[in-house]
């Protein structure tokens, strides 16, 4: 059984999209043991508790130095003996020391079609944002290994969504998340707790 850490910042839709489909069966082998939380008020420490799920805050904030919050994470982490960490939402860089410790067992969402609209300043409704500026016609989510890059890492899955005429970022950030976000992320985590994927010189395959 693959114990997940979900890491989140907001609202925990993604969040309720593990759980759900954890619920269901469409995600086997796996369960959630904590749910990890740098903002105090964000809902998604109230999903997780709605579950029985265990919760954690913890920000960089209440530390003296970046380097204690960095070792009091991955202490959290370990406490729980977590397998695979799941950034769902979490706008904290990840730090060095855990990057270490999971390589290729810390997987992120990113709601556009990387290598498109992502890296440093790409986060929340400011990638939909940008994605309209642009004009593109497609866009989508990415779910990718975690390395010490920002969005850098090696791509587990993708998956397309068309922008539509009048689109706001809003209701494109709600399209992508529907369309994509709740199905790949689940995905993701439903081929690394049954062992399908393998990471060869930076390329993600099927086994
Ligand atoms: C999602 O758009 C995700 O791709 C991004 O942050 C948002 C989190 O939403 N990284 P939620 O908290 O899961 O509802």
């Amino acid at each position: 059984m693959l114990k997940l850490a979900v890491l989140v910042s907001g609202g925990g839709t993604n969040l309720q999209a593990i759980i759900d489909k954890i619920a269901d069966k469409t995600i086997t082998n796996a369960k959630i043991e904590v749910v990890i939380s740098n903002k105090k008020d964000a809902y998604a420490l109230e999903r997780a508790k709605k579950h029985g799920i265990a919760d954690c805050y913890l920000s960089p904030k209440d530390f003296a130095t970046r380097p204690e919050f960095d070792q009091a994470l991955l202490e959290c982490l370990q406490k729980y003996q977590i397998d695979l960490v799941v950034l769902a939402g979490y706008l904290v860089i990840v730090p060095k020391n855990v990057v270490e410790a999971y390589e290729n067992r810390i997987i992120n969402i990113h709601p556009s079609l990387i290598p498109s609209f992502c890296g440093d300043g790409f986060y929340g409704l400011k990638v939909h944002e940008a994605v309209l500026a642009r004009g593109n016609k497609v866009t989508g989510a990415t779910v990718h290994f975690v390395d010490d890059g920002t969005d850098t890492g090696p791509i587990i899955t993708q998956k397309a969504v068309y922008v539509q005429e009048g689109d706001t970022p809003e209701i494109l950030q709600k399209r992508v998340m529907e369309e994509a976000e709740w199905n790949i992320l689940p995905q993701a985590i439903d081929w690394i707790a049954n062992d399908q994927i393998e990471v060869i010189d930076h390329i993600v395959h099927k086994k």
